[in-house]
């Protein structure tokens, strides 16, 4: 008997989104095939416990002829581009490389789809970074983009040439234009998860302090696992178009700090230093999305928090580095 599952290909799967997103896909009855790229060690632990459910395929957003034969091979009904050089500060160490695989990466995906069957539904993970020195507040769909890092001029492009193969090929391209969003699974090197990491160093007594840039610095931060349920949603639609997705509620870095110290008892005062090293070139100060068309269209809205998403991640830090020391 044929499979007659929805089949999707997740770029990006052993990232933090694509861990979620492959979960929501597997729960909704799909066939879920992931991405990932030859590396000297397995970069798995935000899928481990579930991996055995999925189907590995190995290409590279850098090398277009891997990207048709992935496609080809899984021919999927559904294609998620997660896939990216996703740290702002690194676009600024290693520009030509992040525009080689977050801009140029989506152009190859777009290209492998062109070519083994157009019919396939494409979602590219867009980015608030894209409004950088905001044009106006709050930001939607509609804002015009001022990019303040190589990662976001990037993003830019590979959300413009989404709209334009969706235009001129009539493909059904889609790009969530996602604020910042986080978890327990979130990289340590983003600001929110080396706060949550560091507060429970402090606090089991492994750190005494936690050196950070901006504080000043204002974000929309949601969690990650809502927001793979909007990448989802997007594609279930008649149509293909362009939201954004936030919390739409904006909080400096401090009040996150003071949100997380706060859950275990202690002052950030006594222990945050600030070291002008992780200041950046060019900084996006604020950003605040108004998500209105994603909760109209697609009926989507965020359920958790921002004070419940931070008090999640010390919690899960807690735990984590709890049983590092017992180890
Ligand atoms: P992430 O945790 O940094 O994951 C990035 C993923 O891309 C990893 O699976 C990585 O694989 C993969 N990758 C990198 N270079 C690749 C290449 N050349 N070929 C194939 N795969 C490659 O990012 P995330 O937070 O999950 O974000 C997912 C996407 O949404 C990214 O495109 C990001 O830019 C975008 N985005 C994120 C946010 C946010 O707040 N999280 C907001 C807006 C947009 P390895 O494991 O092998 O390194
Ligand atoms: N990473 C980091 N480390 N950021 C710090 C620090 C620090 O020590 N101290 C202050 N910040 C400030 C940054 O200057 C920035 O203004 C803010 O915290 C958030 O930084 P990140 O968590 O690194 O995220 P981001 O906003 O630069 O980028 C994330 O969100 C984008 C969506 O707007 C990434 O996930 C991007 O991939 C994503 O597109």
């Amino acid at each position: 008997m044929a499979n007659d599952k929805p089949r999707a290909l997740i770029t990006g799967l052993t990232g933090q989104d694509g861990s979620y997103l492959a979960e929501l896909l597997l729960e909704q009855g799909y066939d879920v095939y992931g991405v990932v790229r030859r590396s000297s060690t397995e970069t798995y632990d935000r899928i481990n416990h579930f991996k055995e459910k999925i189907s590995f395929v190995q290409a590279d957003l850098t090398d277009q002829v891997s990207m048709i034969d992935a496609i080809d091979e899984v021919r999927p009904s559904e294609v998620y581009n997660l896939a990216a050089q996703s740290f702002v500060p690194t676009s600024w160490k290693q520009p030509i490389l992040t525009g080689d695989v977050t801009a140029l990466g989506a152009t190859r995906v777009l290209e492998s789809i062109r070519v083994v069957d157009k019919k396939i539904k494409f979602y590219q993970a867009s980015s608030s970074e894209m409004f950088g020195k905001v044009q106006e507040v709050p930001q939607t769909e509609t804002t015009s983009f001022y990019p303040r890092s190589p990662y976001g001029v990037a993003k830019a492009y590979a959300h413009w040439i989404t709209v334009n193969y969706r235009e001129s090929y009539d493909m059904f391209a889609c790009s969530g234009i996602l604020f910042n969003h986080e978890s327990p699974r979130r990289g340590l090197e983003f600001v929110t998860r080396k706060v949550t990491d560091g507060v429970a160093r402090i606090k089991l007594g492994v750190a005494k302090e936690l050196r950070l840039g901006n504080l000043d610095a204002q974000r929309d931060w949601g969690y990650a696992l809502d927001y793979v349920r909007a990448m989802w949603l997007m594609l279930q639609q008649d149509t293909a178009d362009d939201y954004v997705i936030s919390s739409s509620e904006m909080h400096t870095v401090r009040e996150m700090c003071e949100i997380a110290f706060a859950r275990v008892d202690l002052d950030m005062n006594d222990h945050v230093v600030v070291d002008e090293r992780f200041y950046r070139p060019a900084e996006v100060q604020e950003l605040l999305g108004d998500c209105s068309k994603a909760k109209k269209n697609l009926g989507w809205e965020p359920k958790v928090s921002f004070k419940a998403l931070i008090e999640m991640m010390v919690d899960a830090d807690m735990d984590r580095v709890k049983a590092e020391i017992r180890t």
